[in-house]
């Protein structure tokens, strides 16, 4: 049965060991390229980030954010490949940049001490530029890509080469377009916002298009208490803030000091104008991308859309902080598969539904819909739909969602339609019944049956099966796929009611010596017969580097998670896309080298000897070619 299983599942490579070298470790017979670094600029035009003055500690040349504009960003993070011509050997791929670090960006720099006080012209242009900078650095980077001789390279110049930044103008759609919370200064009548940031995973649509996530929007936005002295201003405003965990005074990255967006008390709905899902058409580079409002305002780790057999989109999506939720839009139109354009605004209309798991293992989606008579009315804080989809948060707590340990990325297997949820780990969930306020409200920190360990330091999976596997059903039944951690000695359980703080359970697997650990997953994606990848963010049981795993999710080996990669020092591993043939895996590094500083690097991961680290995409694939994994 063994032999017949790994052909089902064709996973034949030899796991590799957590590492904890400043390199990506594979296992034998498998090699890779680095596709793109940050500050390698997508057009001859414009140079590329001068990598040795980075290493030499120069703080930034003046025209740095108009070339950072037109160079690939930092802290690459989502990855979506779509293919040309159907090939799976040259597509364009849509990548996210999820933050800056200035210290990595700006060697020596003297820190960030804002402009306020007597401070120098000089001092204040220099922080004029690192928030140029930084703005430029994030969003969405898209690229054409080709494989040739074997080996993956960017197309420099390619018509389809494109960089979206915090100030690329982006249309907003779905019912909270105009609304009251979405008007500001600069827009006044609430239709356009200005940029995308904290850009974390993401999906793609049967149509095309890209879709990338806004996840942690509060760390832009400063000065919060400012906001709640100033005595003309709406209370309904203020307290629509108090589900995100907005910045009483500095915020991380200093935006504000230069930009009045980004400062509550100069803009208090600046806000409301992130914290979505963004539809991007790859293909077409003059077009605007759009806010995609009736999927709901949250900390948005990505999308994955599937086609229901009705014809109707159901588009799943978790909410990364500690007790939120996740959720699953709906649309109310149907698919056309042979017409792009009418599908385009699918995204617009439809009902978004937040889950509930029961500790029968049964759930419900319960909708995010305004109604007078219903939960969600005036005298619960929501005036209209538009304000249910800019507070889903608090619309969801009120609803009776079970508040998850930081569910990531939401993928549907594509071979049983089943949904997996990756929780990347939650050290604030309690032992013992008990109650904590995070997020703005009162909650249940104690263990639940579909968060069933407290602390929960290492994450766990959970599988979705809907009923009647329909994707537009509002009842669903649930299983825990995963409990993350050490799978050796006695910690590993084959029966969940045992469980412990320290159990591991991968899918009643019983084999420990054939499983490897695993903490923090994070991304997950699908390889084209149904196969789990993993990559991983945070804290690992040996302390190793970050890394991607597999396990198949049926038949015998069902749960036999095994090592696939391990990344460089101090890195986060991101993406987890294949090219459709499933000869390319594509992986972002991304922060490599973190916890250093740039006198003493911790990496010098990709560009080797004594270079500063650099966020950058690879490409693994199978010597001789065949599936990865294989
Ligand atoms: Fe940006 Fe939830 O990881
Ligand atoms: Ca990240
Ligand atoms: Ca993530
Ligand atoms: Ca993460």
């Amino acid at each position: 049965p063994a032999a017949n299983a790994s052909r089902t599942s064709q996973l034949g490579f030899k796991p590799i060991q957590g590492s904890k070298a400043d390199a990506i470790v594979l296992p034998p017979g498998y090699t890779h390229d680095v596709l793109i670094r940050w500050g390698e600029s997508l057009f001859s035009s414009v140079p590329d980030l001068d990598a040795t003055k980075l290493d030499a500690g120069v703080l930034f040349e003046p025209k740095a954010a108009e070339h950072q504009r037109s160079q690939f960003g930092q802290n690459c993070d989502a990855i979506h490949f779509f293919p040309l011509n159907g090939r799976s050997d040259h597509g364009v791929l849509c990548v996210n940049n999820e933050y800056t670090d200035d210290a990595l960006m700006f060697p020596r720099h003297p820190g960030f001490r804002g402009l306020r006080g007597a401070v120098s012209r000089e001092y204040v242009k220099q922080q004029q530029q690192v928030v140029a900078v930084t703005k430029a650095a994030q969003g969405v980077s898209i690229v054409e890509i080709v494989r040739k001789r074997g080996s993956w390279q960017f197309v420099k110049d390619s018509k389809y080469n494109r960089r979206i930044t915090a100030d690329t103008p982006i249309n907003i759609g779905g019912a909270a377009r105009g609304a009251a919370l979405m008007k500001t200064k600069d827009d006044p009548t609430g239709v356009r916002a200005f940029g995308t940031f904290a850009n974390c995973a993401g999906g793609e649509t049967p149509w095309g298009t890209y879709l990338t996530a806004e996840e942690n929007i509060q760390d832009y936005f400063a000065n919060l208490d400012q906001l709640k002295a100033r005595n003309d201003v709406d209370p309904f405003i203020v307290d629509a803030h108090r589900r995100f965990r907005m910045w009483s005074a500095q915020c991380p990255y200093n935006w504000d000091v230069v930009d009045s967006r980004f400062d509550l008390a100069v803009t208090p709905t600046e806000p409301f104008r992130f914290g979505w899902i963004v539809e991007i058409d790859p293909l077409d580079p003059t077009s605007t991308p759009i806010k995609r409002t009736a999927l709901g305002r949250f900390a948005h780790e990505g999308a994955s859309p599937v086609i229901a057999r009705n014809g109707r989109v159901a588009v799943y999506m978790g909410d990364d902080d500690k007790f939120e939720y996740v959720y699953k839009f709906i649309s109310a139109g149907r698919f056309d598969a042979k017409n792009r354009a009418a599908n385009r605004n699918l995204l617009d209309q439809g009902t978004l539904h937040v889950a509930r798991f029961d500790a029968s293992g049964k759930g419900q989606w319960l909708p995010l819909v305004f109604d007078p008579k219903g939960p969600l009315n005036a005298a619960a804080g929501f005036r209209d739909q538009a304000d249910v989809l800019i507070k889903a948060r608090m619309a969801a707590y009120l609803l009776g969602a079970t508040p998850m340990d930081r569910p990531e990325d939401v993928e549907a297997n594509p071979t049983t339609g089943r949904i997996y949820i990756a929780c990347t780990r939650n050290e604030s969930r309690t032992v013992e019944p008990g109650t904590t306020t995070y997020g703005g409200r009162e909650i249940d920190s104690a263990p639940n049956a579909a968060n069933p360990r407290g602390a929960n330091n290492f994450g766990h999976i959970i599988e979705i099966a809907e009923a009647g596997d329909d994707h537009t059903s509002l009842e669903f039944s649930w299983e825990v796929f995963l409990l993350a951690g050490d799978p050796s000695g006695d910690r590993l359980i084959t029966d969940l009611t045992q469980v412990k703080t320290d159990s591991a359970y991968y899918a009643g697997y019983a084999n420990a010596a054939e499983l490897s650990p695993i903490g923090s997953p994070d991304n997950i994606g699908f390889d084209r017969i149904g196969n789990l990848w993993i990559v991983s963010d945070g804290v690992q049981p040996h302390v190793s580097n970050n890394g991607c795993w597999v396990t198949p999710t049926s038949g015998p080996n069902r749960g036999r998670l095994q090592q696939f990669m391990s990344g460089p020092v101090g890195c986060e591993v991101c993406g987890c896309q294949f090219s459709p043939d499933n000869e390319t895996l594509f992986i972002s590094i991304q922060h490599p080298g973190e916890g250093g500083s740039t006198a003493k690097p911790r990496s010098h991961w990709p560009d080797g000897g004594k270079h500063q680290p650099r966020s950058s995409v690879i490409a693994i694939r199978k010597e001789g070619g065949g599936p990865v994994g294989s």
